[in-house]
């Protein structure tokens, strides 16, 4: 009687916990196979340093299905699992990189570096173009479009300031490129990544100093 007094009531306590969303996550096929390659890359024993790869796989899921690059905690649990790792390990990894989303974000989430030398060299500008064209940190936007996020350096301070937008590098930004970007991006087109002031990758923004001899043959 005692057991089933406790099953009841355990039942009972489980059946009234709120709905966890992707509960029942796993990954395609595709995906078990590449997991699988991927966990093979690594020598026995140290599976766990698969860990990031699979959360970046298991994202990569999340927008094919539902549109939103995100990791609910059954998605971090389960990749956990395929590693043989403790949950708030892979918690730990997740909440750590601002590449890995613990929210919903909108179609394009944008990153914008707040970092020093983006900042000096006019940050305050792209966030203020963001704030202008209806982003809002943290917040979904614009009917599902934006996300917008401040994230610290992305190792393109050369062409600062930057900003990524889901996998892509847009450049030498400023207050108009960046709305003109985020414009393009609302139609539905993909801008050229890179550079958005027409130099060629980190070249000098002023054009070659050295060397221009070779470069007026
Ligand atoms: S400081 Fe912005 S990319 Fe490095």
């Amino acid at each position: 009687m005692t057991t089933g007094t406790y099953n009841n009531t355990h039942e009972a306590a489980r059946d009234a916990r709120p709905p966890r969303p992707h509960e029942d996550f796993a990954f395609t096929a595709a995906n078990v196979e590449e997991a699988a390659r991927i966990i093979a890359c690594y020598p026995a024993g140290r599976e766990h340093s698969a860990i990031m790869p699979l959360l970046w796989l298991a994202q990569y899921q999340m927008a094919d299905a539902t549109g939103q690059a995100w990791l609910p905690i059954p998605v971090i649990e389960y990749v956990a699992r395929q590693v043989t790792m403790p949950f708030i390990r892979a918690y730990e990894v997740a909440s750590f990189y601002t590449m890995f989303n613990l929210e919903p974000v909108g179609q394009h989430h944008v990153m914008v570096c707040g970092t020093t030398p983006c900042w000096l060299n006019g940050s305050d500008e792209v966030f203020r173009a963001c704030r202008d064209h209806g982003l809002r940190k943290g917040e979904i936007t614009n009917g599902g479009a934006f996300t917008l996020t401040e994230v610290e350096c992305l190792g393109a301070c050369v062409n600062a300031p930057m900003a990524q937008v889901n996998d892509d590098y847009y450049e030498d930004l400023d207050y108009a490129r960046t709305r003109a970007l985020l414009a393009a991006l609302e139609r539905g087109e993909r801008p050229t990544v890179g550079p958005q002031d027409g130099r060629q990758f980190s070249a000098p923004a002023g054009g070659a100093t050295t060397l221009l001899e070779g470069a007026q043959v």
